[in-house]
């Protein structure tokens, strides 16, 4: 019975920590997994350049595909005039950015021009955090 109870108490807190951590997001963590995955194709620094992806500084409050001189896919310009760039929107995108499409745009063919996922929830909810910061 006590161990039933440690390991009950082990499952809230556990949730309780993981809550904190969507909600909060840890910056610095974000940018480390930002210099690491992301920087292949995107800058996250003020007028940096666009790569293969668009640069990053203040996509949180620029709106969603509005990078100055980027070329998106048709399908990110068309879905984009149906969302904006919070963090729920921002997770659902890393974890899976053709499945987001489709989902916001309604259209089953379209592709992502972005070919890279996130699977991380944690890893996602920093690197948002980061984002967050870019303004
Ligand atoms: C293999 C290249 C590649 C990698 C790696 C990549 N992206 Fe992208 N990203 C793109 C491309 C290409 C687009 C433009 C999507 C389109 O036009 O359909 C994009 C678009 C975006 C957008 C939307 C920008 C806007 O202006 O609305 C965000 C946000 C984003 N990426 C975040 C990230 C983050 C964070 C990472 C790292 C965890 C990452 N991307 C890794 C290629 C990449």
């Amino acid at each position: 019975m006590k161990s039933l109870f440690i390991a009950l108490s082990t499952v809230a807190a556990l949730s309780i920590t993981s809550t904190a951590a969507f909600a909060a997001g840890d910056a610095a963590a974000g940018e480390k997994i930002a210099k690491a995955k992301c920087v292949a194709c995107h800058t996250f620094e003020t007028g940096g350049a666009n790569k293969v992806g668009p640069n990053l500084f203040g996509v949180t409050t620029r709106g969603a595909a509005k990078a100055a001189g980027y070329s998106y896919s048709k399908g990110f310009v068309d879905a984009a005039a149906k969302f904006t760039w919070d963090e729920a929107n921002l997770m659902q995108y890393l974890e899976d950015p053709t499945a987001f499409l489709r989902a916001k745009s309604g259209e089953a063919e379209v592709r992502s021009k972005m070919t890279f996922k996130l699977p991380s929830a944690d890893d996602r909810a920093n690197v948002i955090a980061y984002l967050g910061t870019l303004k």
